[in-house]
């Protein structure tokens, strides 16, 4: 299906607002990484953050921003294909033969769906359906590895069971993809020490201004250990600062812990710092990117345009197997 050796990769992120340091650390450099050695393609999924009803506005800011982050932070448009999800809009006429391949008591066990059921949230039909739609954009461009997030991992299920009983029902029709899930290391805390998570409210923006990601910082959460007390490094500030050191800085930083002395607040300070070099570039490269919308809707339609050449031949294969090409 693709090109010798390289693998075909996939992934789409959600467009909720500001990128932070869990996204860059668990998804983003992942996937950025992959453009070199595999054929990789990313996606805005839109449409499955149109299931939890933001206002219009909101809804459009948030995926022209999310295209202003991947292609600040390195997303490549020539080696990798990247697009909007509503770009290729037969994903939804993928999604609805695969809803009427799909039993309800499959969906019925998504355990995502429940804990925003119980979270109080009304559900529609489309939040019902997410994982149909999440199957439907890897299913449809014959999609071999997944990269994830663990939260991701009983969706990714769901797509090779729905993708495997449309095999069992019409022959092979559909590539039965693989997950890539994040290892546990890979979980980066939130400044309060659980999952870093817009929801939990918990996060370090990396394209905010100064000011805020400084005040993000100093709320790091901290133990009340003496100034003359070794300190504890299974903590959120020791594990946020390592993200960004080498092997020796990180044991320089592990000495400190071990012996008296180590003030906290200067650790923060120092750790902005390091947060403020490390995305120097990547901030000046998004306040450019961000004042040419003409460039990023041309970049948009051109991993659209190569997007929907591959959608329509996969699509082809599936109307053709399940009848809906009906002149033989
Ligand atoms: N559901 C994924 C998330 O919230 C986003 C997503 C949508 C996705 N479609 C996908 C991820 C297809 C991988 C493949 O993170």
């Amino acid at each position: 299906m693709s090109d010798n050796n390289r693998s075909r990769v996939l992934s789409g992120i959600q467009p909720s607002g500001l990128l932070h340091l869990g996204n860059y650390f668990g998804m983003m450099s992942r996937m950025i990484e992959y453009q070199s050695n595999n054929e990789l393609f990313c996606f805005i999924a839109n449409y499955h953050a149109l299931t939890s009803t933001p206002t219009s506005e909101t809804l459009s800011d948030n995926t022209f921003n999310a295209a202003c982050d991947f292609l600040a932070l390195g997303l490549d448009p020539e080696k990798s294909t990247f697009w909007v999800q509503s770009d290729v809009p037969k994903v939804t006429e993928l999604m609805w033969i695969l809803a009427s391949h799909t039993g309800v008591g499959l969906l019925d066990r998504a355990t995502s769906y429940k804990d925003k059921i119980s979270q109080g949230i009304t559900p529609n039909v489309g939040l019902y359906s997410y994982p149909v739609l999440m199957a439907a954009d890897i299913l449809l461009f014959d999609t071999e590895l997944v990269p994830v997030g663990k939260d991701q991992k009983q969706h990714l299920e769901i797509a090779r069971d729905i993708a495997i009983r449309f095999n069992n029902s019409y022959g092979n029709t559909l590539v039965i993809p693989e997950p890539d899930i994040e290892k546990d290391n890979q979980l980066i805390p939130g400044i309060d020490g659980k999952k870093m998570s817009k929801s939990y409210n918990n996060t370090i923006p990396i394209f905010e201004t100064e000011k805020k990601i400084r005040n993000k910082i100093m709320k790091i959460v901290t133990d009340t250990a003496n100034i003359d007390e070794p300190k504890d490094k299974e903590t959120p500030l020791f594990q946020l600062f390592s993200l960004f050191l080498d092997r020796e800085g990180k044991s320089q930083l592990s000495d400190r812990y071990d012996n008296k002395g180590l003030r906290y607040g200067d650790v923060k300070s120092e750790l902005f710092q390091k947060i403020m070099d490390y995305f120097y570039p990547y901030r000046e490269k998004r306040a450019s990117i961000v004042n040419k919308p003409k460039e990023v809707r041309e970049i948009l339609s051109y991993g659209a345009k190569k997007a929907n050449l591959i959608a329509d031949k996969v699509l082809d294969r599936v109307r053709s197997s399940v009848g809906i090409n009906y002149l033989k």
